[in-house]
């Protein structure tokens, strides 16, 4: 579920669930009912320049929308979502409407993705900025939505995420409680309100002020559980819907650590063959797999970042379970057809060359200053159970002993273990825990998954075809997070879709 990052702020660190329409439901699903909000729809939203200080395109312009903290409470507090937009090129005769992107996270910009966008750092077919005007809409808590806030030397500090002891748990548990509070100290009540529906209901409320006619999106990663979340609630809101890189928002936790472990270790194995034969890779001709285990073996104890200051940029050690959590994020590109991201395989190359050459591990480094990851846990906190009393050491013991079972190469940490652990004892509990979502829609949605992800792992969008009513589920055959960004021919078919409304032939397996 990471985030797709148009650019960060340091090298290897940057990162930057069918229920068929026919079968009974054995659980209980959301409320799909959900066809008004309790807003003012005379309210329309106006686009004006950019302020020059947050050094956007200047083909963007800016908007903000308030909305209310509580959606249960509509004349309570409000706050403003910051959106942009990108014009389409086209005059009004072929224009189709607004195509909301979203890059999935948790944590992460739509305004930023949508700038890259604009920018031309992602190879999209010109026919997509004929037809749309292509918004990027920050979710509530991120970045220009009343960014989360949060004390960053409590973020600094290191316990594990796979305590072994009793004294680790409770060190754990005593972190992420203490870390939320100066998180609802600093960001104030929206914090407790983070969740996917709130989310969603703000993006309806932004739909409908716009110009009210059914939207087009595209849900990348985390992304496509808003955009599950969104065409359940409001299926009628929708023109067209490509969800790429499937997350479940319906399996225990325990599956979903599987599931991504699974996932980070078939992508690590095609990234040890990539990184010991590919002529770019420094590794060419060693044994990478080898490489692997040795940085393993030494970060048995904490290893010297000496690039990083230890408070305001990365922390000046670095340990085995960081490293792991760092690698998985490098996975996310394999080539960089994404110019500016660093979350690439060849950057995880350069950083193993370093380490194994010069000692040198800074850039496994745990990152201090990322405030996408910090809106993530605080998001996830709401959207994934974590009670303590379920979460106890043993069943995280067991978790582990699952893990170093099953997927010895990457020892059980990964981007679901990294947040959901780092919400037990956080001050909330989850207010929209996992639950099937019931998608049933009059147009077809387009499911986009691929089998060599290493976030997203392709059991999950396996798994969502049985939550999905009406779709279309396409395979891509290959290496990499997500695909609409890839400029190949998986994403030439959802720029089809999303343009004609037509789905592709069901089933289809592609190449790139
Ligand atoms: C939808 O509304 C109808 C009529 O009020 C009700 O019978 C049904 O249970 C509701 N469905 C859900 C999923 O809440
Ligand atoms: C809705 O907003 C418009 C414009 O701000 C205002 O004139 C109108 O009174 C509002 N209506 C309600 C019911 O609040
Ligand atoms: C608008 O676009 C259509 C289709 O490309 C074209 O035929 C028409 O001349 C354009 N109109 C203007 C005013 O540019
Ligand atoms: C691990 O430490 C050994 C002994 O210092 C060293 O030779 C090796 O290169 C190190 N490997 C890595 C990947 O850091
Ligand atoms: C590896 O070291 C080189 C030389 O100092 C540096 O340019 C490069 O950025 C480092 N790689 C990573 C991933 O940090």
């Amino acid at each position: 579920m990471a985030a797709l990052r148009r650019s960060g702020p340091a090298a290897l660190a940057v990162v930057s669930s069918l229920l068929s329409h026919t079968l009974a439901i054995p659980f209980s699903t959301r409320d799909s009912n959900y066809t008004t909000l309790p807003i003012n729809t005379t309210t329309s939203i106006s686009f004006s320049p950019c302020p020059s200080d947050l050094k956007l395109p200047p083909s963007l312009e800016c908007a903000t929308y308030s909305v209310p903290i509580d959606w249960d409470t509509p004349s309570g507090e409000h706050f403003d979502l910051g959106l942009v937009r990108l014009p389409a090129r086209a005059n009004s005769t072929t224009k189709i409407g607004s195509l909301f992107v979203n890059p999935g996270g948790p944590g992460g910009s739509a305004t930023e993705t949508v700038a890259g966008i604009a920018e031309g750092v992602f190879p999209l077919p010109d026919a997509l900025f004929e037809a749309f005007d292509i918004i990027g809409l920050d979710p509530r808590g991120i970045g220009f939505s009343q960014a989360v806030q949060c004390d960053q030397s409590i973020w600094a500090e290191r316990v594990s995420w796979f305590p072994d002891t009793q004294e680790d748990y409770d060190k754990l548990v005593d972190k992420n409680r203490r870390y939320g509070e100066s998180c609802r100290e600093k960001t104030g009540p929206l914090l407790e309100y983070l969740d996917m529906v709130s989310i969603v209901k703000d993006h309806e409320a932004v739909r409908i002020a716009l110009d009210n006619k059914p939207l087009n999106m595209v849900g990348l990663s985390y992304g496509s559980f808003l955009g599950m979340t969104y065409a359940s609630l409001f299926p009628d809101s929708i023109r067209t819907l490509a969800i790429d890189g499937l997350l479940q928002h319906s399996q225990a936790d325990s599956s979903n650590s599987f599931i991504e472990s699974s996932a980070y270790t078939v992508s690590l194995k095609n990234f040890f063959q990539w990184a010991s034969t590919d002529s770019s890779s420094p590794l060419k001709g060693l044994d990478v797999e080898s490489i692997w285990a040795s940085l393993r073996k030494n970060a048995s104890s904490p290893l010297s970042a000496s690039a990083c200051d230890g408070t305001t940029n990365c922390a000046s050690t670095v340990n085995a379970e960081e490293i792991l959590w760092n690698a998985q994020q490098a996975l996310v590109f394999k080539l960089p057809q994404i110019t500016s991201s660093l979350s690439t395989w060849g950057t995880l190359a350069s950083a193993l060359f370093n380490a194994t050459t010069r000692g040198e591990y800074s850039s496994f480094s745990k990152r201090l200053d990322d405030h996408a990851q910090m809106a993530g846990v605080a998001m996830a906190c709401l959207d994934w159970a974590h009670d303590p009393s379920v979460f106890d050491l043993e069943y995280l013991r067991a978790k582990k002993h699952m893990a170093q079972t099953f997927f010895p190469l990457t020892g059980g940490q990964c981007q679901t273990v990294f947040e959901v652990h780092s919400c037990i004892g956080w001050p909330y509990a989850a207010s929209n825990p996992q639950a099937p979502t019931r998608v049933e829609t009059d147009f077809t949605v387009l499911a986009v998954a691929s089998d060599a992800d290493p976030s997203t792992g392709y059991t999950w969008g396996v798994g969502a075809l049985q939550e999905l009513g009406n779709k279309v589920f396409v395979t891509r055959k290959g290496d990499g997070h997500t695909s609409f960004f890839l400029g190949g021919e998986t994403a030439g078919v959802m720029a089809e879709y999303l343009i004609t409304g037509e789905a592709p032939e069901r089933g289809l397996f592609l190449e790139s």
